[in-house]
């Protein structure tokens, strides 16, 4: 297949990103960036900095509602979240999650789901967690016009199966499993697959056996893209410090100063001034 991206001059000149881009990226071996999003006015600093994908997230659960995990979060939620990020997006590809209990095990509630997500938000494309056993579903829905992003490895919504938050697949029989539905996902139409918190040399190794992008997360330099979520990159949350996590800015504190400085000048009677009065 050729591909219409050769360098990152062509990515950067791109009016809207599609799926098609990132299979083009790929081929080029231009990494992906992708980052979450859950609010119009992240979603328009994120996007307006050159993103290539922004997921709205089940993170949200956490991020934005402070749960601890992301299975309380609703549709009803999810299609707000993502109404608000697709009204502050131009560029990016706009990705949503299909949070817990909105699509396993039944195709017609997943089909009924995704349908939502993308006629209510106006998203690009949604995001399902599991391999084999998903893979129905998710043709399902990539057959009705919809396109979909797996997610492998450390699957939160998962996490009372697992467990644990310890990195997935370091034993042999779950890292061929991972491979296999990897394959399996690529073979039902996924148009890319996020690989969560799993070794780095078993996330080169599928990486470079599928034809479509794996987007990864704690899994090494080899994927063909990184995610994370913006709020952890940015330094907002502050008790979250997985290894994986590289903190690009520490805006919580630069807010704590700034809302210190506020007070300060509440309390001083210096704001507001003159000039800011009426
Ligand atoms: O919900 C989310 O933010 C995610 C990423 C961590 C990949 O699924």
């Amino acid at each position: 297949m050729s591909t219409r991206i050769k360098a990152i001059d062509d990515v950067e000149s791109l009016k809207r990103v599609t799926t098609r881009s990132l299979q083009d990226m790929k081929q080029s071996g231009i990494p992906i960036a992708m980052l979450t999003a859950y609010d119009f006015t992240m979603a328009r600093v994120i996007d307006g900095a050159g993103v290539d994908v922004i997921l709205v997230g089940d993170s949200a659960s956490n991020v934005m509602a402070g749960h601890e995990t992301t299975l309380p979060i609703t549709l009803d939620h999810m299609v707000y979240h993502a109404q608000c990020v697709v009204r502050g997006v131009s560029r990016a590809l706009v990705v949503v999650d299909l949070p817990f209990g909105s699509y396993q095990g039944n195709s017609r509630r997943a089909l009924a789901s995704a349908i939502r997500v993308m006629k209510e938000a106006g998203a690009h494309a949604v995001k399902m967690e599991g391999g084999e056993k998903i893979a129905p579903i998710v043709e399902r829905i990539i057959s009705a016009g919809m396109p979909v992003m797996g997610h492998l490895g450390l699957t939160p919504q998962h996490i009372y199966r697992f467990g644990t938050y310890q990195v997935r697949a370091r034993e042999e029989e779950e890292a061929e499993r991972l491979k296999k539905d990897a394959k399996i996902l690529e073979e039902a139409g996924c148009f890319a697959v996020v690989l969560e918190k799993i070794p780095a040399p078993l996330a080169k190794e599928v990486s470079a056996s599928l034809s479509i992008p794996t987007i990864g997360i704690g899994a090494g330099a080899g994927c063909d893209g990184q995610v994370l979520v913006t709020h952890d990159a940015l330094g907002l949350t502050m008790d979250f410090n997985p290894r994986f996590v590289r903190r690009f800015e520490h805006l919580a504190d630069r807010m704590t100063d700034a809302v210190k400085s506020y007070i300060g000048e509440v309390r001083g009677r210096s704001f507001p001034s003159e000039s800011e009065s009426y």
